[in-house]
């Protein structure tokens, strides 16, 4: 691995390509800062080196230019607060009025600059964007772990303009470090937990998740796709439809490969998508027409609790249900527990993803479980046993 502990920065211009895709409220205040803190290592390193500080990321998915609501300007007053430092703003992230402004900094000094998906170049993996990012500075970090499963104009195609000058950052060095770690050779029973909202997305990790567990529990606003998809009465719950048979051949590859799919027995619904909703609960199978299920019920948190506690490794990704809401949280809050429980008995166990380390912090496990991954997406590609193109491009 090429890290930077042991590379002086002194007099560089440095691009480091952070995730400071953090949640912002309405108000434009950041609910969950873990992932700038996270990268905060690194920033830090250039800045006592001596080196200028470039830091580029994305934030949210902006559909075609500027979109106030995703604009990095709102993370520079945090940031500066957490460096104890003021820390500069410029409106666009490539072109004339970066470079000048990168020219009129002292080495010390940290610039953001704003959201690289302003350009669609970006995302599109495009040359000319990567090369005028490039050429901004003389070194290139990538330390963005949870875009490092993208293979995007600043994550991956950048890397070819630095030859040797690129590097992997603090955070994504010590986030591919425990992921070896913890899934090369898994202790077992090695369970996975994924939940969310959708499946769309997940389909192609939790079929290769079947080569690498003992047991998968499917959780949260997908499993009733999974249940609709067998037959059962899932009412007006979220279902993709277009997912069906995809959904009927991981359930027969699991039976086959000798894994235990664990799906929810039973579901707590709702009349409307609120917290003061009419509540019905009822068996998965069997929800009534005019209601949809926020989160599971008493009995899949005991029989899912049960598979937990007697893992040694567990991954999760995904709450059980709407756990922002009160009256929908607690099959999120007893899984969580659970992971907690199995941890106290030695289990390794890691979570990941917005929403899961959201949850994790909501309810205070965060420090009875393993590791908090500041990746989502990134962690799950990396458990399908492929190469994140963001690494690939730094060791290439
Ligand atoms: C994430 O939050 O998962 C990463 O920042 C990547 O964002 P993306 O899913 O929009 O590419
Ligand atoms: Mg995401």
């Amino acid at each position: 691995m090429k890290t930077i502990d042991s590379i002086s920065f002194k007099g560089k211009t440095v691009l480091i390509r952070v995730d400071f895709n953090v949640p912002l409220d309405e108000n434009f205040n950041i609910s969950d800062n873990s992932r700038i803190v996270a990268a905060l290592p690194t920033i830090q390193k250039v800045i006592t080196d001596g080196g200028k500080a470039i830091i580029i990321s994305h934030l949210g998915r902006p559909k075609n230019g500027f979109e106030e609501r995703f604009s990095l300007k709102h993370i520079v007053k945090p940031l500066s607060g957490l460096l104890k430092m003021p820390v500069r703003f410029n409106r666009d992230c490539i072109g004339i009025n970066v470079t000048s402004e990168i020219d009129s900094m002292e080495n010390g000094e940290a610039l953001v600059l704003e959201n690289l998906r302003f350009y669609s170049e970006e995302t599109q993996g495009d040359e000319w964007f990567a090369k005028q990012l490039s050429e901004l500075a003389d070194i290139y970090i990538n330390d963005a772990f949870g875009a490092a499963h993208r293979a995007h104009a600043s994550t991956t195609i950048i890397a070819n303009y630095f030859n040797e000058n690129k590097y992997f950052g603090m955070l994504l060095n010590s986030e591919l470090t425990t992921l070896k770690l913890a899934f090369e050779n898994p202790k077992r029973p090695f369970t996975a937990i994924i939940g969310g909202a959708k499946v769309s997305g997940k389909i192609d990790v939790i079929a290769s998740l079947l080569d690498k567990v003992d047991a998968l529990i499917i959780g949260g606003g997908m499993a009733y796709t999974f249940v609709k998809a067998m037959g059962g009465e899932v009412g007006n719950s979220l279902i993709e439809e277009e997912k069906f048979s995809l959904v009927k051949g991981l359930i027969k590859a699991a039976n086959i490969k000798g894994v235990t799919l664990l799906l929810p027995i039973d579901s707590i619904n709702a009349d409307v998508f609120n917290n003061n909703a009419k509540i019905q609960k009822s068996d998965i199978t069997q929800i009534a027409d005019n209601y949809m299920g926020l989160d599971i019920g008493e009995a899949s948190i005991k029989l899912f609790s049960k598979v937990i506690i007697d893992s040694k490794t567990i991954i999760w990704n995904g709450p059980m249900g709407v756990f922002e809401m009160e009256n929908f949280e607690k099959g999120t809050k007893e899984i969580g527990k659970a992971i907690c429980m199995a941890t106290k008995k030695g289990a390794f166990s890691l979570v990941g993803g917005g929403d899961s380390v959201a949850a994790v912090k909501k309810f205070g496990f965060e420090n009875k479980v393993t590791y908090l991954s500041t990746g989502g997406g990134a962690m799950l590609k990396y458990l399908e046993g492929k190469e994140l193109p963001g690494v690939l491009a730094i060791k290439r």
